[in-house]
């Protein structure tokens, strides 16, 4: 950190104390929000801790699907996020009329809906999942029903090898992961061949399929500190090698994709983390009816775990 960044993020502690705050950051977020957070996890841990926070204040570094899942979590407490403009690529691949369309088609399908979407859109759902929980919550649905997977096409395609269930899947995907190839991926391990190979299960399945391990974003640090290899190929949003390279000073992490990079994880920084706290900007709010529904679809998915 440069003297200024070490000032900013000083500034930042001494204002969270104030304002009763706290900083939750995904894993993919630049290296100097990371260092300042609270809690740093993937979408499903992020979402737990917002559950159970008693902050008055929940500063959200992240995507807005992940801000609005805190703010439908917690009405009663004021959620913030630096930046409005981060959202997700993949999530707006799905509009509520889009999946109404769907549920017309397949009536009594039952909606598992990956976060990675709006209010609205989960609103519409039966039940929410994660990258970490996703087999489970499919598991937890009765074997005769039929059920529409939405929004990605790769999770879902995951999924449904790992149950060997059968699902309909909505065809969005995430415009960052499909930037990286199984070629460029065969390259690299071809020069680091004694490495292990974590993928995100957003990766196209070719990808997948060359993976050793397809885990969450937190999946993959638990995996990157349990394995006994020294260079580990990391198949995600390059964000991620903050934290590994962080948390293990002696192993080696080479991106799979060098351009796996989500400009929406990338639009905060320490300044707007700063003026997000002392200008208490900007917060995010959903409907009381869209919350109410989005809430029954979020909740189902937590008591699941
Ligand atoms: P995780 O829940 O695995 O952190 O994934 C969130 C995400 O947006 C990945 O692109
Ligand atoms: Fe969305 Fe992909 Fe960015 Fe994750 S990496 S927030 S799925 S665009």
């Amino acid at each position: 950190m440069t003297v200024t960044e070490k000032k900013i993020a000083a500034r930042i502690r001494s204002l969270k104390q104030e304002r009763r705050a706290i900083i939750l950051a995904h894993n993919y977020q630049v290296g100097e929000i990371q260092d300042v957070a609270d809690f740093i996890g993937d979408s499903l841990e992020l979402s737990q801790k917002a559950a159970d926070t008693d902050a008055e204040v929940i500063v959200f570094c992240g995507v807005s699907f992940m801000a609005e899942t805190a703010a439908v979590l917690c009405p009663n407490q004021i959620v913030l996020m630096p930046d409005l403009s981060a959202g997700c690529g993949m999530s707006e691949m799905i509009s509520r009329d889009d999946l109404i369309r769907m549920k017309k088609a397949h009536p009594n399908a039952v909606v598992v809906c990956y976060v990675n979407s709006s209010a609205a859109v989960k609103a519409e759902s039966d039940i929410c999942c994660t990258s970490s929980n996703a087999k489970k919550i499919v598991e937890s649905i009765p074997e005769d029903r039929e059920i529409l997977f939405i929004p990605d096409q790769y999770l879902g395609a995951h999924v449904m090898r790992q149950t060997n269930r059968k699902m309909i899947l909505y065809n969005g995907y995430c415009p960052t992961h499909v930037r990286i190839m199984a070629s460029e991926l065969a390259e690299v391990v071809t020069e680091h061949p004694g490495a292990e190979v974590l993928a995100h299960p957003e990766c196209p399945l070719p990808v997948q399929q060359s993976a050793d391990y397809v885990l969450s974003t937190s999946g993959i640090a638990l995996q990157a500190r349990k394995t006994s290899a020294q260079e580990v190929i990391v198949a995600t949003e390059i964000g991620m090698l903050h934290r590994l390279s962080h948390e293990n000073p002696d192993k080696e992490f080479i991106p799979a994709c060098r351009h796996c990079d989500c400009a929406h994880m990338k639009v905060n920084d320490l300044e707007k983390l700063l003026w997000s706290l002392e200008e208490m900007q900007y917060p995010v709010t959903v409907s009381t009816s869209v919350a109410t529904s989005a809430k029954r679809a979020i909740d189902r998915m937590l008591a699941i775990g």
